[in-house]
């Protein structure tokens, strides 16, 4: 599995303001959507393109477009899709996917209660949407699901991470013959003991959209 941590001005001041217990949910949101057009630019950077010629007003230029079979997005709910619009503004022409997901408060262990996947994947390219990768346990169920489902690569995109959310993930994912990436924009301390990142920037989901 391979990890990166985006390390760029703009995301570190961005997450600076996320984290920030003041920022309301209307400022929360909107920071959210501009972070993962910058952890997005990052995390398309393999993205399979293939040779197309536009006419200028001048001559004829060689570029790229996306190639077939088109990238799908997976927003993990709730939180993510948060992350969902941002992502899809770099990507319009992608699928859109849904995991629904929920985290047990006491044994931290994410339950499944909604699955709308492609149930073939062949030769896409799939990203994951989750603010937060605190145990790793959610990114590691949707990720299986999708290499289950022969996704030709997986990239799990979050807002923030955990040492031990990667080092879970690392583990499970080491052999893997799908490539797996995580993109981060900021890696912190660790873990509380209720499964919180510490600094973090507490409930992603109800910051996002209050409180169940
Ligand atoms: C939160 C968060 C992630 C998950 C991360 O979701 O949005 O999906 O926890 O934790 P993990 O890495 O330990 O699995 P939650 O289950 O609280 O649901 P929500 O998005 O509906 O708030
Ligand atoms: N989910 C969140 O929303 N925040 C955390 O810190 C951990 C899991």
């Amino acid at each position: 599995m391979q990890t990166t941590v985006v390390d760029h001005p703009l995301v570190a001041h961005k997450l600076t303001m996320l984290r920030d217990i003041n920022t309301d949910t209307p400022a929360f949101r909107r920071l959210c959507d501009e972070l993962v057009t910058l952890l997005g630019y990052e995390a398309t950077r393999g993205i399979r393109v293939e040779p197309v010629e536009v006419q200028t007003p001048v001559d004829v230029a060689t570029g790229v477009k996306l190639a077939r079979p088109l990238p799908l997005l997976v927003p993990i709910l709730r939180a993510g899709i948060g992350m969902l619009d941002g992502m899809a503004r770099l990507l319009p022409n992608a699928d859109i996917g849904f995991v629904g997901l929920a985290r047990d408060e006491d044994t931290l262990v994410a339950s499944t209660y909604a699955t709308r996947l492609p149930a073939d994947l062949s030769g896409r390219q799939t990203f994951i949407l989750d603010p937060m990768l605190a145990t790793g346990g959610s990114m590691e169920t949707v990720i299986r699901m999708l290499c289950y489902r022969n996704a030709a690569s997986v990239t799990g995109v979050s807002l923030v991470a955990s040492p031990e959310g990667l080092a879970r993930l690392a583990e499970a994912f080491a052999e893997d013959t799908i490539p797996v990436r995580i993109v981060a924009g900021g890696l912190d301390a660790g873990l509380n003991n209720k499964g919180y990142i510490v600094p973090g920037l507490g409930d992603a989901g109800d910051r996002l959209f209050g409180t169940i």
